[in-house]
């Protein structure tokens, strides 16, 4: 397995290219098998969940054909097979995105049930529920469940808590439903938005799609179309706490700063600068950190996904902060691997109070999950001596060329390959 090693201690500066979202290529790739027409999708990023997804799209039948820019164009009318298998949907819970565009055009879905994963159960009992409601049969055996509707029929449905996935579903599902479904208590989080910005291009009748309520009129079939991916918030935000942390300069292109409101106004608390432009964000990182309390919540509130980046931010800074995950039951796996940085936390239920040490030191850690890994990244950047991250498959299922991008501006990071 791969490992990073980092020097850290060094300010970064420079530019940092940011690359397209994951978490809108993900249902953007499994929205192509709404449609038997082609899609071209652009700006797509180079990670290993998004390869995971085109595999299973081969396996359900799809051409995809990705060239060298960064684009891919997806096939899907000779789409088959309906079966997304436990080997795949292991390795990556989005898989059950596949679900609704598979019940909605071809009437049937096999999908393995994704089981827990390291930061919670995340079952997905809601969006079963949701499909139950326009009309589905659904039947859990084997490990496996399965959808059955001859045509979907428009519902409307009110979501128990607020899921990402579970609104991405459904309002894939409902496009080709008949009539009108009315979903309430949506995420509103930028990539429901950048799917539904696709699923339009694609001649799909959604309304309000950024809120809690979204409105999807069925319609018989949709048509081929093009799509760029939106920019990764989380991987830019990922990279706003880097120049925080070590004291740097560095200003991330090709993004959008207006995603991220929640991050860059504690970013500020914190003692950073933050500038904005239409399509870039530079950070200036402070001579000393202040600790910053951090409450993460559905968007446009502070974003789970950037709540492990934020408490390592806080072990460097100085004086104490609540660190409160409200959406995950066990997102706190970075935290013993910190104290192994002499990082002061104490955990309590969904709280972690940090004691911002000023700094850390470097030793060998473990990633446990993606942003944990991420988290473990920037930790070793800002610490003294050397961090040796192990188990980095986690980090590239998120991150494009990490280490690459963060050599060019300065920091001393390479990849072992094992
Ligand atoms: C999406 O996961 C993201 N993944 C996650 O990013 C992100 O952390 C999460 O949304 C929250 O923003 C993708 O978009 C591919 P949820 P998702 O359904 O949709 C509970 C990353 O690091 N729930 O919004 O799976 C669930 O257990 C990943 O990029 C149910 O109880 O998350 C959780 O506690 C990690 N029943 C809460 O809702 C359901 O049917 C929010 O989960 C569905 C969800």
């Amino acid at each position: 397995m791969d490992k990073i090693l980092i020097r850290g201690g060094k300010s970064l500066n420079g530019t940092i290219p940011i690359s397209g979202a994951k978490n809108a290529v993900l249902p953007i790739l499994a929205a192509t098998l709404l449609t038997d027409h082609k899609v071209h999708l652009g700006n797509i990023p180079h990670l290993r969940d998004v390869t995971t997804m085109m595999e299973l799209l081969g396996q359900h039948g799809a051409t995809l054909t990705v060239n060298e820019r960064l684009g891919v164009e997806v096939d899907c009318s000779s789409v088959n097979n309906t079966l997304a298998p436990y080997n795949l949907v292991r390795t990556m819970r989005a898989s059950v995105l596949v679900m609704g565009p598979l019940v909605a055009r071809h009437g049937q879905a096999q999908i393995s049930l994704p089981g827990g994963c390291a930061i919670g159960s995340r079952p997905i009992n809601l969006h079963l529920r949701g499909l139950e409601a326009m009309g589905a049969e659904i039947d859990l055996s084997g490990g496996y469940v399965s959808a059955k509707a001859s045509r979907l029929k428009g519902a409307n449905i009110v979501f128990d808590l607020v899921t990402v996935t579970g609104t991405e579903n459904l309002m894939m599902a409902a496009t080709l439903a008949e009539g009108r479904t009315i979903l309430e208590n949506c995420a509103c989080e930028p990539e429901v938005t950048d799917l539904a910005n696709c699923l339009i291009s694609l001649g799909a009748k959604i309304q309000g799609a950024g809120t809690s309520t979204i409105l999807i009129d069925g319609v018989e079939a949709l048509h081929g179309g093009s799509h760029n991916i939106l920019p990764d918030r989380i991987e830019t935000g990922t990279f706003m706490v880097a120049a925080a942390m070590t004291g740097g300069d560095l200003t991330m292109t090709g993004t959008d700063p207006r995603m991220l409101d929640a991050a860059t106004q504690k970013l500020r608390q914190a003692g950073a600068i933050v500038e904005e432009g239409a399509d870039w964000v530079r950070v200036i990182g402070p001579e000393h950190l202040r600790a910053v309390d951090i409450k993460t919540l559905p968007h446009p509130g502070f974003p789970t996904d950037l709540q492990a980046q934020y408490l390592a931010m806080n072990c460097v800074a100085h004086g104490a902060a609540m660190v409160t995950e409200t959406i995950f039951e066990n997102r706190f796996m970075h935290v013993s691997e910190l104290q192994r940085l002499g990082a002061d936390i104490t955990v309590n239920g969904n709280t972690a109070m940090v004691r911002g040490m000023g700094t850390l030191r470097g030793a060998p850690v473990m990633a446990t999950d993606l942003r944990a890994s991420a988290c473990l990244v920037l930790a070793g950047l800002a610490a003294e001596g050397e961090t040796e991250i192990n188990r980095v498959y986690h980090i590239d299922r998120g991150y494009e060329r990490i280490e690459e991008k963060l050599k060019a501006v300065g920091a001393n990071i390479q990849r072992i390959h094992g």
